[in-house]
């Protein structure tokens, strides 16, 4: 790896060819070209043997726990849900592997407890959490999200999970904290997607502070009543519904409260074709497709697509915040 003098640079004006050597580099880029073809070949995988397998895998690995004392909201009421088989099934999680089965298959050494979150950055103190302990700061809430996947496809997803707000609130931030960093596990030993360069480990999200609070944002401890399985991000992760799907940062170890818009993980890797806000968005494409439809995953191989909404359907509870903001530009 190339070693930065950090002193002289300022990281928002790195580009990713120089972070790493070039050779990461262009294999990195091809990979997200491959990443592209995948998605063009979409649902094709659905059919293949080791998705057979992967279900098999999930259905003995899936937590099974179920989550007592969780309160039923209207969000979602009557909106048609993804099967669990193809929510625990059909992922995104770089750290077990690029292939949509992989996580379902690999994850199953992943110990999600005992977890605890270290609370960093602008905060009257720094602290951690243990995911006991999260669980009690708010009453935990079925909601049920739509879920857009800047890869063209959707899900709807019933989450158990608390506001991150009241995280927030724990935390006690200081007026300098006007961003927040969700920090990935990176444990080489039980993920073994991150003993390879594919992405610059550990994953990393953030959003903006009005984001983080706003009311939309949970932060997911389960689905369908059951804890999360390993493979959709035990013990806790992000839930934006109305970003792509790549904001929601899995296995949550590290929240880090800052003054600057931090660099994530998907803008390093392609800052032309991922941005900071993520919001979806039918009127700007993704460089090589078009993000105006989705198709939803579980309703079988010749389901139409539909048509994507602005912020993914949720611009009365989201669209005020970026009131201002070229979304053409800050995409
Ligand atoms: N979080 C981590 N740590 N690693 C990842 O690779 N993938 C993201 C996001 N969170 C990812 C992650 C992407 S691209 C998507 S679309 C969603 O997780 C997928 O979540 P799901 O598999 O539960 O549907």
């Amino acid at each position: 790896m190339i070693i930065l003098n950090q002193s002289k640079r300022n990281p928002s004006n790195i580009q990713p060819s120089e972070i790493t050597p070039r050779e990461v580099f262009e294999h990195r880029r091809s990979f997200l070209k491959a990443a592209g073809f995948a998605l063009a070949a979409g649902s094709a995988l659905l059919l293949s043997g080791k998705t057979l397998a992967a279900e098999k895998v999930a259905f003995k690995a899936g937590t099974g726990q179920k989550i007592n004392g969780y309160s039923k909201t209207a969000y979602g009421a009557g909106e048609q849900l993804t099967p669990y088989k193809d929510i625990t099934t059909y992922n995104n999680y770089y750290e077990f592997g690029t292939g949509k089965s992989d996580p379902a298959i690999e994850a199953v050494l992943f110990k999600p407890r005992p977890w605890t979150i270290s609370i960093e950055g602008h905060v009257k103190k720094a602290k951690s959490i243990s995911i006991e302990d999260l669980l009690k700061l708010a009453p935990l809430e079925e909601r049920i999200y739509r879920m857009r996947c800047v890869e063209g496809w959707s899900m709807v997803i019933p989450w158990v999970g608390l506001p991150l707000a009241s995280l927030v609130k724990w935390a006690d931030p200081t007026g300098n904290a006007k961003y927040i960093e969700f920090i990935s596990a990176n444990d080489s030993l039980t993920m073994p997607g991150v003993r390879s360069p594919i992405l610059d480990w550990p994953y990393t999200e953030g959003l903006r502070m009005d984001e983080a609070i706003n009311p939309l944002t949970l932060l997911a401890v389960g689905l369908y009543g059951e804890y999360l399985p390993n493979q959709n991000g035990a013990p806790v992760r992000l839930v934006t519904p109305w970003k792509y799907g790549f904001k929601g940062a899995k296995a949550i170890v590290k929240i880090r409260f800052v003054e600057k818009m931090p660099l994530t993980t998907w803008v390093k890797a392609g800052p032309n074709e991922y941005g900071f806000y993520a919001n979806v968005n039918p009127n700007v494409d993704h460089p090589r497709w078009s993000q105006s439809s989705e198709k939803p995953i579980g309703r079988g191989l010749f389901a139409d697509r539909i048509k994507t909404k602005m912020f993914n359907g949720y611009s009365e509870q989201v669209g005020q915040m970026y009131a201002g903001l070229d979304l053409n530009k800050n995409f």
